[in-house]
């Protein structure tokens, strides 16, 4: 069974309500019914109800940037599954490197310290895809490696056991279903993506290392993202690699244009490659 690319738009702390409407409705008709690919856009919090009610009956699913794990409680300034699945969401990115404190263009004026300002770690990103997956919305957990790891050689020891500690705990059957996204952090923001072979062989990495620990099914189902200053340019090469299915874009995705380019190319490589 081949695997469905999928294209994510990560908004960030971008676009007001009317703004992100504004942008889902000129998004809509450039990539419904293209066939062959899913895709979902991923708003700030305060724009998940509206934009979520402008895609409804669409092809484009609505995902949240972030969750916490708990159901309800005492936990200011967080949102739960079940109010992602309140306002419509199917997916949640949980682990991105921005929320880690792994930045690709760290702020120079924050110490090392207050830089981690989110501090999501393995272990938080492991409590909250798993609070995901219980109510049955799909996690796209981001891993990844920093310009000094990838320099020091360290980048399939730094992304493999980000894999295996994000996922622990998980059976075979719930890492089928989810998302991985490889997003190299020095490519994120940056305008430098990875190169498209170099990527496809760390999503490779990745894929081993499921297979190593969830079994030959999970590594051959498990669909693995790649992110990282993804453009309409750069899609072709990247999404046509055999062990890349779809992109997680950031800066690209504010522009209904270059991110329904984005789609239509995932869409045609789907169609060519995957289903002949
Ligand atoms: P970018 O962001 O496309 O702007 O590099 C990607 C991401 O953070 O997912």
């Amino acid at each position: 069974m081949a695997r469905v690319p999928f294209i994510a738009g990560n908004w960030k702390m971008n676009l007001t309500v009317a703004e992100g409407v504004a942008l889902v409705k000129e998004l809509m008709p450039r990539v419904n019914g293209l066939g062959g690919v899913d895709i979902a856009v991923c708003p700030p919090a305060t724009a998940l109800h509206s934009v979520g009610e402008a895609l409804a009956d669409s092809e484009v699913a609505l995902g949240a940037q972030d969750v916490f794990w708990a159901d309800s409680g005492a936990f200011t300034g967080m949102l739960s599954p079940l109010m992602l699945l309140d306002v419509g969401c199917t997916y949640a990115i949980v682990g991105h490197s921005e929320r880690r404190g792994r930045f690709g263009k760290p702020d120079e004026s924050l110490s090392e310290e207050a830089a981690r300002v989110f501090g999501d770690t393995d272990v938080s990103v492991n409590l909250k895809v798993k609070a995901v997956l219980e109510h049955k919305l799909i996690p796209i957990v981001c891993v990844g490696e920093t310009l000094p790891e990838r320099e020091a050689g360290r980048t399939d020891e730094i992304v493999g056991n980000q894999v295996q500690s994000c996922l622990a705990g998980l059976s075979a059957k719930q890492v089928s279903g989810l998302v991985l996204a490889y997003e190299p952090v020095w490519a994120i923001g940056t305008g430098r993506a990875c190169e498209a072979p170099e990527a496809n062989r760390v999503c490779g990495v990745i894929r081993s290392v499921v297979g190593d620990t969830f079994g030959a099914d999970a590594s051959k189902a498990v669909r693995i993202q790649y992110g990282g200053s993804v453009n309409e340019q750069n899609a072709h090469d990247l999404v046509s690699q055999p062990e890349i299915d779809g992109g997680l874009v950031g800066g690209a995705s504010l522009d209904a244009s270059k991110f329904s380019q984005i789609v239509q190319v995932a869409s045609v490589i789907a169609k060519d490659m995957r289903y002949v």
